[in-house]
């Protein structure tokens, strides 16, 4: 068979072609999920800005987005038994689009999160505070699922996004821990998950050590 015979062979079956006519509204979703993403992304760089004019240092050291692959989104709606369809992934899926804002201190975590709560054109989805109540691996972070407005040609839509608030620490920890969490068929499980929750205990004290240092900093600069 020709190369052209494969393809208008694939065309011809039934599912490319509804997947075709997909691609494109997908296509449009997820822009708009980018989209979403500037929106948070420039809301946090302005209260970095403001915050380093007021206070000569700024709160946050990075900020990581991004989108969750086609194949992510696929895999997640149906481990849930949901549908897979447009409509189904903006009604089901809340961390399509991901914000991950890395703070330099605990305290500055919980000032940047509540000047975005406190914006009035943002609704806070839901809140999950794992800094006051960690994971039971040790895992440390702030989640807030936000939906924020964003304007398109044909009007204003409201968009989902998460985004994760860490320190550098619990960055440091979480991402570490990422890459070793998909090994489950080793013999000391057990031990490892022991050693894990303690290193998580490490650096969340060596987090708030380092936060008092730079208080006793800032007063004798008083
Ligand atoms: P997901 O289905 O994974 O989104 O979990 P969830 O809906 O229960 O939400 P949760 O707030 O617990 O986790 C959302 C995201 O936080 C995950 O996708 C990870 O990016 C991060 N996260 C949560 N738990 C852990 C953890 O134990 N280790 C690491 N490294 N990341 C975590
Ligand atoms: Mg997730």
């Amino acid at each position: 068979m020709s190369a052209e015979d494969e393809i208008n062979k694939i065309l011809n079956t039934e599912s490319p072609k509804e997947l075709m006519a997909q691609a494109k509204p997908f296509r449009r979703l997820m822009t708009q999920y980018t989209c979403a993403i500037m929106e948070v992304e420039t809301k946090i760089r302005v209260l970095n800005e403001e915050f380093k004019t007021d206070y000569q240092r700024n709160p946050i050291e990075t900020i990581k987005s991004r989108i969750k692959t086609p194949v992510a989104i696929v895999e997640k709606l149906k481990r849930r038994n949901q549908e897979v369809s447009l409509e189904s992934i903006e009604e089901n899926l809340t961390d399509v689009a991901g914000v991950r804002v890395i703070c330099s201190f605990p305290e500055d975590i919980y000032k940047v999160a509540e000047l975005i709560e406190g914006q009035d054109d943002i609704r806070i989805v839901l809140k999950k505070d794992y800094i006051q109540n960690p994971k039971p691996n040790g895992y440390r972070s702030l989640h807030l699922i936000l939906e924020v407005p964003v304007f398109f040609a044909e009007g204003k839509k409201l968009m989902k996004v998460e985004v994760q608030f860490r320190t550098i620490a619990m960055d440091f920890w979480a991402s570490l821990e990422h890459k070793l969490a998909y090994k489950h068929d080793i013999k000391n499980q057990e031990e490892i998950s022991k050693e894990l929750r303690n290193c998580a205990d490490i650096t969340n004290s060596v987090d708030y050590r380092m936060q008092e240092i730079r208080n006793k900093i800032d007063e004798n600069q008083k």
